[in-house]
């Protein structure tokens, strides 16, 4: 594999390393992966993390076995794996189908250089997403986000993150408001994290503080990242962005869907068609809830396109 470097994924020859986010901010840990089902775990448990790096990741973990040798049957078994290692993300089942298509009839040489396409192209959409994003900030916004859509989601800037990074480079006086996201706290780790590397001016909130903030007029935009959008335009994002855009709605503010070509699904008609994730109840219950009670543990929801103002690609704003 050509060496292929972003703030949270590697690539040099036949060794391929990921910074295990689930330590961040605390520590900056690079753990190798060997095989795909290490690349799996890490998926799995969100030491990677992000619906276009995920997509990334798994396709350069199939690229790392091909690279060692492995069998076209090896590598057919390891992507359908792969695959399935989360199911809200569209962007990892296109790349791993994408990368299929070298394996019948198998050309090896061809599947470690789609996936380093892949990563490659990543970094192009992420660049225009975040000027067409950005041409959607003004000087002196208040723009609130949700969860993590920066360059640890992403092989490069980062969708939603990326727009504001721009926006900021360009020289406009913006400041973010940082949902924590709860429960994982991609948003207090995660892109507080990286607002503070960037030097970009920000404030940390509780969820349940965003309707408060907007009912002060604090926030004139939201700017958020999807997993996955329907073809009519409904979007799934992390939990807690829904209540958001209803919150955005009723308070007259602009709501923002920033993300690339690959998190569409064409063959979800709506969002209801959207598959979505739900993770272990230790989760939301940690050490302080009550232990015997149920947990219901969605990783994300469905935003309904009416509440969406725009959605922010690569090659237009729709
Ligand atoms: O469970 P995560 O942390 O992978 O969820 C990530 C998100 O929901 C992001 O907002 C999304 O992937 C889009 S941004 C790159």
């Amino acid at each position: 594999m050509k060496t292929l470097d972003s703030l949270a994924l590697r690539a040099e020859g036949d060794r391929l390393f990921v910074l295990d986010q689930t330590l961040l901010p605390h520590e900056e840990k690079w753990i190798e992966c060997r095989e795909p089902r290490d690349m799996i775990q890490l998926i799995q448990r969100l030491a990677v993390r992000g619906a276009p790096l995920i997509g990334v990741a798994a396709a350069l973990a199939l690229a790392q076995a091909a690279e060692k040798g492995a069998s076209a049957e090896a590598l057919t078994i390891a992507a359908d794996e792969l695959r399935e290692a989360r199911p809200t993300a569209v962007n990892l089942a296109a790349a791993i189908d994408r990368l299929k298509l070298t394996l019948n009839p198998f050309e090896r040489g061809r599947l470690i250089s789609e996936a380093e396409a892949i990563f490659i192209e990543d970094v192009a959409l992420c660049e225009a997403m975040a000027d067409n994003g950005a041409s959607l900030i003004a000087d002196g916004d208040q723009i609130l986000t949700h969860c993590n859509t920066g360059g640890l989601a992403t092989a490069g800037v980062g969708t939603a993150l990326g727009a504001i990074r721009r926006a900021h480079e360009q020289g406009k006086r913006i400041h973010v408001f940082v949902d924590e996201t709860r429960p994982l706290l991609q948003g207090a780790r995660l892109t507080a994290w990286e607002l503070s590397k960037l030097g970009i001016p920000h404030t940390l909130i509780c969820d349940n503080m965003a309707g408060a903030l907007m009912a002060q007029g604090r926030v004139q935009k939201v700017f958020v990242g999807a997993d996955r959008i329907a073809r009519n335009g409904d979007a799934a994002n992390k939990i807690g962005t829904y209540g958001l855009a209803v919150l955005a709605h009723h308070h007259g503010v602009k709501f923002y869907v920033v993300a690339p070509q690959t998190t569409f699904d064409e063959s979800c008609k709506d969002g209801a068609a959207i598959p979505i994730e739900e993770r272990k109840a230790e989760e939301v219950s940690g050490r302080q809830a009550n232990q015997s009670s149920a947990v219901w543990n969605p990783a994300f929801d469905v935003t309904p396109k009416k509440l969406i103002t725009a959605i922010v690609s690569d090659s237009r704003i729709f």
